[in-house]
């Protein structure tokens, strides 16, 4: 296992830990709706939520935006309830994440721990500059968003809180591609049905095209970071500026 680079000297072991014992935990999915609903309960707590981060942000970076690759989403502003689900979906195995999958186990993270992490996502600023596709063919994007995709997710890909329905606005091109291909085929078990049946009739240029319109649909001002801002958090995170994708390089 190698770590490209490390936020403190604890996460180490954590990783080891959480490597050599694949515990067994909630493995269906009405043990991950159970884990929703409890964390959901849960007051949740942000400056615990920032303490369980701090193993997040080796990936995720400090500031929870992720790769404008797309390799590590942006996770920053999403939807508490959103994050809550998706991280039950994950240990739930819901999810194929064998990147992060240790990461989302009993071990690193409570009940409590979803919820108050989740909700310390919510409160930090989205990325400025996030991965965008290559612009050539947004009017095909918009017009095929606006007649599928609108209705769920709201017009500028905002979201719904009560439907666990993703934020998508900001979020890098390339990671929209992935999930909505892994959507389609059915690699997310936690997927809403209807959206997997649409997605089976769009073609290569109609996902290329949406994802640019939907990667282009700016977050309003005040979920926007400033330029050049960094997460005051976390002071202590070495940056390798030489470095963009693949931090942990062997698992
Ligand atoms: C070893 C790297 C790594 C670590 C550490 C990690 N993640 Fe992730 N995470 C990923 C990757 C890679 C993905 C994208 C998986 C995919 O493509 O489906 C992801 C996806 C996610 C998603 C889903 C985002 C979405 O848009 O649906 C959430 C939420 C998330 N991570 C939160 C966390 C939290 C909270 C922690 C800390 C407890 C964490 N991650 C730790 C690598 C990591
Ligand atoms: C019937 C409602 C519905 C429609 C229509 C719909 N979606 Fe979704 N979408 C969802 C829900 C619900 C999820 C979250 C599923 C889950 O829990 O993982 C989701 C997840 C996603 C994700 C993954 C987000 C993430 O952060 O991992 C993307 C990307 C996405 N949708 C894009 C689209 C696009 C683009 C369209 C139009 C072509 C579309 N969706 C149409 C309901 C919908």
């Amino acid at each position: 296992m190698i770590i490209r680079y490390i936020l403190a000297s604890s996460i180490p072991v954590v990783f080891v830990a959480a490597l050599s014992s694949p515990v067994a935990l909630a493995t269906d999915s009405e043990s991950a709706r159970q884990e929703v609903a409890q964390a959901l309960q849960r007051t949740p707590n942000v400056e615990n939520g920032k303490r369980a981060y701090k193993v997040c942000a080796v990936c995720h970076l400090p500031e929870g935006w992720g790769g404008e690759d797309g390799y590590y989403p942006q996770i920053a502003g999403q939807i508490r309830q959103v994050t809550i689900k998706q991280l039950a979906d994950i240990r739930a195995r819901n999810r194929d994440t064998p990147t992060m999958f240790p990461f989302a186990t009993l071990y690193i993270l409570s009940v409590q721990d979803i919820a108050d992490v989740a909700a310390y996502l919510e409160q930090l600023p989205m990325s400025p500059h996030n991965g965008l596709g290559p612009g050539t063919d947004l009017e095909h994007g918009k017009r095929l968003y606006k007649k599928y995709c609108a209705e769920c997710h709201g017009e500028k890909g905002e979201g719904y809180a009560k439907e666990k329905m993703p934020l998508i606005q900001g979020q890098h091109y390339r990671y929209l591609v992935r999930q909505f291909e892994w959507i389609g085929d059915g690699k997310r078990r936690n997927a809403d049905q209807e959206m997997v049946e649409q997605i089976q009739g769009f073609s290569k240029r109609d996902v290329s095209a949406i994802m640019d319109y939907v990667s282009r649909l700016r977050p309003p001002l005040q979920k926007l970071a400033s330029p050049g801002w960094r997460n005051p958090d976390f002071p202590k995170f070495v940056r390798d500026p030489g470095f963009s994708m693949g931090r942990v390089s062997q698992m």
